[in-house]
């Protein structure tokens, strides 16, 4: 099988490039856009060898794992684009739910796929996907990078919070079905998002679908951590947690650990 857009993405003029196996679709995409190109284009493949994760994590996808980038070219600030994660993660959510209508017949945890802040899709307590948000001034615009990376068919062992893949919960799709069907949820959702002027949707959208709202939180930022409750997100998209003290922290970037894992402050 081959990649293909799905038909909402192709009639909204979305281009796609794939690659057998390739370093990284993130840094394909800043390279392409360092050369003119101005998207919106897909960089997708199946096999990562060099890929990057948040905090300058490595992403490696083995064959057979979805590995994908959309470069959009928008007049926007780095602080409003950063909140097209929001939407990333809801285009994910939307084609996952959408093709695991026949796998929840064998598989009770295949309908369970949450949002987790920032930019994490979850299947059950366990991390399903990723996303890495990068951005580069080119000329008045900003080319912005949005890499999902989606366990398809294997997770790595060993990570901060617990990985699994979509075969693992019983869901047999092939990354290629899954990026056409994410193809045309990244359509809807940054249509929706509009610049940043639909946020307060997207916003709504992402919070009906977080994982661990009003539950016990805590942040690490480097060696820092911050403990509490999960309030809610603000309209910049910080995580808004509540002290035991009653004081509210935004809070803009850390790794998030939910419950008993929270207390402990470990994964
Ligand atoms: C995370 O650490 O959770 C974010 C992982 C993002 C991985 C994706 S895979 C496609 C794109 N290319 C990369 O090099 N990284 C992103």
């Amino acid at each position: 099988m081959t990649f293909t857009l799905g038909s909402l993405a192709a009639s909204r003029g979305y281009r796609l490039v794939t690659f057998d196996a390739i370093g990284s679709t993130n840094a394909e995409a800043l390279a392409r856009a360092r050369h003119s190109e101005r998207g919106p284009v897909w960089f997708v493949t199946s096999e990562q060898t060099a890929g990057r994760g948040r905090r300058h994590r490595p992403w490696i996808a083995p064959r057979g794992n979805l590995a994908s980038s959309i470069l959009e070219v928008m007049p926007v600030a780095p602080s409003v684009a950063a909140t097209l994660g929001f939407a990333a993660g809801l285009a994910l959510e939307t084609a996952l739910r959408s093709l695991s209508v026949e796998a929840a017949l064998r598989s009770p945890e295949a309908l369970q796929f949450r949002l987790k802040w920032p930019n994490d899709v979850l299947a059950g307590r366990h991390k399903l996907a990723g996303i890495l948000l990068e951005a580069e001034a080119v000329g008045d615009s900003l080319a912005v990078v949005v890499g999902i990376g989606t366990n398809v068919v294997a997770a790595p062992e060993g990570t901060p919070t617990p990985a699994t893949s979509l075969r693992a919960i019983g869901m047999d799709i092939d990354a290629e079905t899954l990026f056409a069907a994410l193809s045309d949820g990244w359509a809807e959702f940054r249509g929706i998002w509009d610049q940043g002027r639909g946020f307060a949707e997207i916003r709504r959208l992402w919070l009906e679908r977080a994982a661990g709202l009003g539950q016990a939180v805590a942040i690490k930022t480097g060696g820092a951590a911050i403990e509490g409750t999960f309030d809610t997100i603000d309209e910049q998209g910080c995580m808004i947690v509540r002290t035991a003290a009653g004081k509210i922290v935004p809070i803009t970037a850390g790794d998030v650990y939910f419950g008993s894992a929270a207390s402990l402050g470990t994964s």
